[in-house]
């Protein structure tokens, strides 16, 4: 695998658990945990939806890509990022060299029980949720392939996610 920095990039759907994973990742490895949404946020003065709501999703996408790109030329870092950061091509691009790339996947029931639970806030699920999520995923399809590797986190416990992780971040140091 061919990458300049070594960091851990957890990329996935919303509610696929990237920000919970990521922290507890963080801990086991001795490394910093940045969620690249909280990051947009200091940076901004103000929430994601108000980010939305007053200058809408393209002005979002770019603060976004300068965040990334920010946060990439730094190593020893388990970076978790926004669902949609995976749009933008040069994002991936950015990201394939930044670490190694862990896509995580939930099944669409389990996404809703848990971005209910998290008191959803996200600009883009608001009304009906569970239709968004159905039409978002189905967008979103093949979005997060470009990982180096993928988990699906529906029936399993934040320990075992992490423990999956780790192995494939001991696998790839060889
Ligand atoms: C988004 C996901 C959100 C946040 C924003 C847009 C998306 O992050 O970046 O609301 O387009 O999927 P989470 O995946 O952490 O919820």
């Amino acid at each position: 695998m061919q990458m300049n920095n070594s960091n851990v990039i957890l990329i996935g759907f919303m509610g696929t658990g990237k920000s919970s994973v990521g922290k507890a990742l963080a801990e086991r490895l001795g490394w910093t945990f940045i969620d690249s949404d909280y990051v947009i946020e200091q940076q901004e003065r103000r929430s994601i939806p108000d980010i939305f709501a007053q200058e809408g999703e393209a002005y979002f996408r770019e603060v976004e890509h300068q965040v990334i790109r920010q946060l990439l030329t730094e190593s020893g870092q388990v970076v978790a990022t926004g669902g949609g950061a995976v749009l933008r091509h040069d994002n991936q691009a950015l990201m394939l060299n930044g670490g190694l790339v862990v896509a995580l996947t939930a099944s669409p029931s389990e996404i809703l029980l848990r971005v209910k639970k998290d008191g959803d806030q996200r600009p883009l699920l608001q009304g009906n949720a569970e239709d968004k999520i159905s039409v978002l995923l189905e967008s979103r399809k093949h979005a997060y392939d470009f990982a180096h590797t993928s988990i699906d986190t529906t029936n399993l416990s934040i320990e075992q996610i992490v423990t999956a992780i780790l192995n494939e971040h001991a696998n790839e140091q060889g």
